[in-house]
């Protein structure tokens, strides 16, 4: 073996392998809390994802970031379920939590920070501390309320919400979404007087044109607004049911479920409770929700932190639906797929993948077996991961393993190494604006670029002669030093492939994967010649059709 002495190479640029990779910035991302009426279908696991891969790339910037997510346990729609079941809502939600929503995090690799449970003290007691801070500074009365409320969406629902039943609901108020009768409520309630908030919010949403996105979501959510707000009815009687969290000035009172939930993102970091957490964290940079409930997140959310002289999170993000025979799937409506279901057969990576470069995020998507497997043969198997094998698998086979020394760069050469670099910019570019599907595009142009390449420099026909050595050390020098690149830009959506493919290209010369800072990566010839590479197995091995439909 010859050994390359340091002042031979293309100077790397300097990288500290420092044990962390912070660069000061702080991130704080959420989902939403779900209702733990069922088990998680891939919706819930569709936020999951794109809150984790917005979260990790976040964190291979070097930024400090922080991912919530968590379960809303409150409410007469959990409670019901649970006594369908003739378990108390404790040990049902306890059941559910532990049996399927924490192992969800498992299923799809998901990296939080905190999960956080509504039911816990930490929440309860900081949620009362909230409202009576509102109460007390004269933004919540006692009022009567007299309307329709659909369990279903734990919402107050007008007019305009509901459309007229069919087959066994004939001739009554259905709610637009649940497809099922409201019921109509007359209770001595207290309210929040949302309606003091209608110009504040206006306002707010031009002074943060930001604040609610996409943009279609955005003017939803204020022609909402222009309409006129009314007050919000903000606890519920005893009377009734009593799970949920006591209005702490009247015990004949709990909180409504969706000022509890809500209340989630800032009990979770400390409010009320550690102020320097808090203020470390909060305002959250993006809260990722489903567009079914951008409205309790676009309107009541600002609202409710306005009155308590907290700022609004910097931007609320709706995606879109995942559709089953073109309606939103769902576990009211039994059209639901378990997550497992797609990774017991293709893995996580490729779960995370799918969905977030299939469908353009913020928009709805059609979930098919057939597109799955098609996009995980084309693109993951045929595209990275044959990319991948069939370039260490050269480097071992002309040259013993050892990442070669490139000499003189080609046009062609050069040409890889700045779509290397615009990936790195245009991705970075994408995940900002929370295009994540864009910010893999981008991505996928070095991994096509590079079997382009390998394809026009036929790397086994330069190994035929001795003559073609250092153009074929470049060649393989380009490919190795391309999956670098790949690796920290794949890392944040497909982490299982791409430890194993750093750990075979890096012997672990170059530190962990986790501390490559991403917006350095496309700096080209940080891989060192003379690391030797070791067998890398297959990343997404070969899927048979039967096991696949
Ligand atoms: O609304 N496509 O909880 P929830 C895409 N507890 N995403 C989907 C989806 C689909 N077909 N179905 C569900 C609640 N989701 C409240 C939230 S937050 C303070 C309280 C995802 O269990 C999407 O994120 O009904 C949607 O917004 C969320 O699940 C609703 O979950
Ligand atoms: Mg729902």
């Amino acid at each position: 073996m010859i050994f390359i002495s340091r002042s031979l190479i293309p100077e790397p640029v300097k990288i500290e392998l420092m044990s962390t990779n912070s660069n000061g910035a702080s991130f704080y991302v959420t989902t939403p809390i779900f209702y733990v009426n069922d088990a998680p279908h891939i919706g819930h696991a569709y936020t999951e994802a794109a809150a984790d891969v917005l979260a990790r790339w976040h964190r291979q910037r070097g930024e400090d970031s922080f991912l919530l997510t968590g379960t809303d346990e409150h409410g007469e729609k959990v409670l019901r379920t649970a006594a369908a079941n003739k378990v108390s809502p404790k040990d049902w939600t306890d059941k559910l939590v532990h049996d399927a929503w924490l192992p969800l995090l498992e299923t799809i690799d998901i990296d939080n920070q905190d999960f956080i449970r509504t039911t816990e003290e930490r929440h309860e007691v900081n949620v009362q501390k909230f409202m009576q801070k509102l109460y007390d500074s004269g933004f919540i009365y006692q009022g009567s309320f007299k309307g329709a409320y659909c369990v279903g969406c734990e919402e107050y629902k007008n007019k305009a919400d509901l459309v007229d039943g069919t087959g066994e609901f004939e001739g009554q108020d259905v709610c637009a979404i649940h497809s099922k009768p409201v019921e109509q409520l007359e209770e001595n309630n207290y309210f929040f007087k949302l309606s003091e908030f209608e110009q504040p919010l206006l306002d707010f949403y031009e002074q943060n044109p930001n604040f609610i996105q996409p943009e279609s979501a955005k003017n939803e959510v204020v022609s909402f607004v222009r309409r006129g707000l009314e007050d919000l009815s903000i606890s519920r009687s005893k009377e009734k049911f009593d799970w949920g969290i006591d209005i702490p000035w009247d015990d004949s009172h709990i909180t409504y479920v969706w000022f509890d939930a809500l209340l989630n993102y800032i009990t979770a970091i400390g409010y009320g409770q550690d102020e320097a957490e808090f203020e470390k964290r909060w305002p959250a940079t993006v809260q990722i929700v489903g567009k079914d409930i951008l409205r309790f997140h676009a309107v009541i959310w600002p609202a409710m932190l306005m009155a308590a002289e907290i700022k609004p999170p910097q931007q609320i993000f709706g995606h879109g639906w995942l559709l089953v025979g073109g309606e939103k799937m769902s576990k009211s409506k039994l059209t639901g797929i378990a997550p497992n279901q797609i990774t017991d057969i293709f893995g996580s990576d490729a779960f995370r993948y799918y969905f977030m470069s299939a469908i353009a995020f913020g928009s709805d998507g059609s979930f098919s077996w057939e597109d799955l497997s098609a996009r995980y043969q084309a693109e993951l198997a045929n595209g990275f991961g044959n990319l991948a094998s069939r370039s260490l698998a050269m480097v071992r086979k002309y040259f013993d393993g050892v990442i070669p020394t490139p000499s003189d760069y080609t046009e062609i050469d050069k040409q890889v190494i700045k779509v290397a670099l615009d990936a790195v910019t245009n991705s970075d570019r994408a995940m900002d604006e929370v295009a994540i599907h864009e910010a893999i595009n981008s991505v996928w142009t070095l991994v096509d670029e590079l079997n382009g390449y390998i394809t026009s420099q036929e790397p086994w026909v330069l190994a035929k002669d001795e003559a073609n050595r250092a153009r074929l050390e470049t060649v393989l020098y380009v490919c190795s030093e391309g999956l670098r690149v790949l690796s920290v830009l794949l890392a944040p959506v497909i982490p299982k492939a791409t430890a194993k493919l750093w750990a075979a290209l890096t012997e672990g010369k170059l530190g962990e994967l986790a501390v490559q800072p991403l917006s350095e990566a496309g700096n080209w010839g940080q891989l060192l010649p003379g690391i030797t590479v070791s067998e890398l197995e297959v990343l997404f091995p070969r899927i048979e059709a039967e096991t696949a439909s």
